[in-house]
């Protein structure tokens, strides 16, 4: 089983990165293959709404603004689950989950139950380091993108510095119970 483990903040030593290193952690241990991908490394722009709001997305379900995305459109396509680690920005997502995951839904959401997500399943993981606040509000608008992209909520887990330790375990543990579900 390809597990994609995604995760959107610059830092490399925080807390979204201890979630998603869990996450890994969790796929390989129940046997599943993990690839970790750091958006913050790749070069994908925010969407242009192309057009006049529609572009290539609506009809051929390709995104026409050329850059990081078409390869890893191409490989959430191919994957069979998936792992989303955002640090809690504003009590929402981070910049660069937000341009990934606004253009993947533009291209696969217009697929209807056709979509290359439907039905696989998702960990979605909220870290909030900061005020602690804004975790629910952040997960309520992914749980709304794994909805429009047809695929299914597996877990939706927020951690902040005080759950750091426990949700740590939690995540890894659900990674582990995705990859031994199928
Ligand atoms: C622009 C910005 C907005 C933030 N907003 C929140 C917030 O609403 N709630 C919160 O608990 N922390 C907030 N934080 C703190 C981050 O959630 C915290 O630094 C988190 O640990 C980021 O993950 P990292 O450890 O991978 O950097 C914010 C940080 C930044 C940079």
């Amino acid at each position: 089983m390809n597990i994609i483990v995604i995760s959107s903040s610059p830092n490399t030593e925080g807390l979204t990165a201890a979630c998603a290193a869990c996450a890994a952690e969790g796929v390989r241990l129940a046997g599943g293959n993990a690839q970790e991908i750091r958006l913050n490394d790749l070069a994908i722009k925010q969407c242009a709404a192309c057009d006049n709001g529609w572009g290539t997305c609506q009809k051929e379900h390709e995104c026409q603004k050329q850059d990081d995305f078409q390869p890893l459109h191409a490989c959430i396509r191919q994957a069979d689950a998936y792992v989303i680690v955002t640090p809690v920005y504003w009590g929402e997502m981070s910049e660069s989950a937000k341009a990934f995951t606004d253009r993947l839904r533009r291209c696969e959401a217009t697929l209807g139950s056709e979509s290359r997500l439907s039905g696989k399943p998702v960990i979605a993981v909220a870290a909030a380091g900061g005020s602690g606040n804004g975790m629910i509000t952040c997960l309520a608008s992914m749980e709304r993108w794994i909805q429009h992209v047809r695929a299914r909520v597996f877990d939706l887990i927020p951690v902040n510095r005080w759950s750091r330790d426990y949700k740590l375990a939690a995540i890894r543990s659900a990674a582990q119970a995705m990859v031994q579900e199928r």
